[in-house]
């Protein structure tokens, strides 16, 4: 697979398939348990089917949307992921210059492999932190100053990730951060000896974000989810949230409701938006979609709250169904990841172009020439044909 041959999210990933130890490709791909919740996030989007309404006179497309206090050129960002460097050495940098040339935002995970500090250069890109409450709530407290130090333009409090899924493909793979060359790793290494050559010559691993206050966070071979475990506050609660949203006191998302009673208490809080998610299918299999969701939430808070569907999104058409639905805008994670473990900056550059153009492309094929004008009359449930009887 070359670069130049991909158009869709399933060609960046038997590229990203085929430059990546698979420890590392399994670790981006994988899901929790089954993988059921991981192949519903997808699925649930060719649940329902677009209406378009022809003979619109569009002349052109205005994809912009504002989300979380910022104007976006498209209704898509990028969800903040953990240990991009190791994908690729660009890492969080090839996002932040996609973000900036396509006019979106991007996140970056606590667990993320360049700093706060680091990426608040990129002062005209917007950008959001991704933050846990972790069990001593001081790093907490610190991570919001030096976000606010930065310019962050909004936070995302993570509330699905408690303790670490059950990822069975990472046991197998026996994935650790940073990856260590055991005898059961030392093939995978070999036969990629591009990613590898490039592993052990650039810049050391790390997470910089936490190594200043946790030793795991430097150079031990652990794993995310033992990370999670030790150093995320399982007991967390509304109260908490709440206190957060006070003290960030400016965009603020809570990442990772799916329930309708959920989504009620995050308008109490007075957060700004809810990105309904289930991580990816990384945390609780069995549990629902995102898009499934939307529904529901929307008669319930819409209007009241900004809502990003996050999880699934592989195709614009995706993007127009939830905002069809009553969503704010889309995120994801594993749009970008498969094209920058595949080609870095040029692989995520390629992957959101042909996305955007695929958004601009089909909302002309709908009749509609901004987002605003997407609406529920034009999507259908998709019911089985009877026939005639
Ligand atoms: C994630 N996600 C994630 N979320 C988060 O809040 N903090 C994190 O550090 C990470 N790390 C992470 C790593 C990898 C490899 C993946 C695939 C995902 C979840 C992410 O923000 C987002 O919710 C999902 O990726 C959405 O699903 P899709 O778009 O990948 O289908
Ligand atoms: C993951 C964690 C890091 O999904 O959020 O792997």
């Amino acid at each position: 697979m070359r670069l130049k041959n991909c158009y869709k999210s399933a060609d960046f990933r038997e590229l990203a398939r085929q430059r990546l130890p698979a420890p590392l490709f399994h670790y981006i791909d994988g899901g929790a348990d089954d993988e059921v919740t991981l192949r519903r996030n997808t699925e649930a989007f060719e649940d329902c089917d677009l209406v378009p309404n022809v003979l619109a006179g569009v002349k052109s497309v205005d994809l912009s949307t504002e989300v979380l206090g910022q104007r976006l050129s498209m209704p898509l960002f990028f969800s903040p992921t953990a240990m991009q460097r190791l994908f690729h050495h660009d890492g969080e940098r090839a996002l932040a210059a996609a973000a900036r040339e396509l006019g979106t935002m991007f996140g970056v995970s606590t667990i993320g492999t360049r700093s706060i500090e680091e990426l608040g250069a990129y002062e005209d890109v917007p950008k959001l932190f991704q933050i846990y409450i972790h069990n001593d709530r001081a790093i907490t407290t610190d991570l919001m100053a030096r976000c606010r130090e930065a310019n962050f333009n909004a936070l995302a409090l993570t509330v699905d990730t408690i303790v670490a899924g059950n990822r069975e493909r990472d046991h197998v793979t026996g994935m650790t951060t940073p990856p260590r060359l055991t005898a059961r790793s030392l093939a995978s290494f070999a036969l990629h000896p591009r990613w590898t050559f490039n592993y052990l010559l650039r810049e050391r691993f790390d997470l910089p974000n936490v190594s200043r206050y946790i030793k795991q966070g430097s150079s031990i071979s652990s794993s995310v989810i033992n990370y999670i475990n030790d150093q995320m506050r399982r007991d967390i609660d509304w109260d908490q949230a709440a206190r957060m949203v006070e003290e960030w006191g400016g965009p603020f998302a809570i990442k990772g409701v799916v329930s309708v009673a959920d989504a009620k208490r995050c308008v109490d809080i007075g957060a700004s938006a809810i990105m309904i998610s289930n991580h990816g299918g990384r945390q609780l299999d069995g549990s629902c979609a995102p898009f499934d969701q939307l529904q529901a939430i929307a008669d319930a808070v819409g209007g009241q709250i900004e809502l990003i569907v996050d999880g699934g999104v592989r195709r614009g058409t995706h993007v127009l169904k939830a905002l069809a639905m009553g969503a704010t805008a889309c995120s994801g994670g594993r749009m970008y990841l498969y094209p920058l473990a595949g080609a870095g900056t040029r692989g995520v550059l390629r992957a959101m172009h042909l996305l955007r153009d695929e958004m601009e492309r089909d909302m002309m094929l709908m009749g509609c020439s901004s987002v605003g004008e997407l609406d529920r009359a034009m999507l259908a449930p998709r019911s089985p044909f009877r026939g005639s009887v």
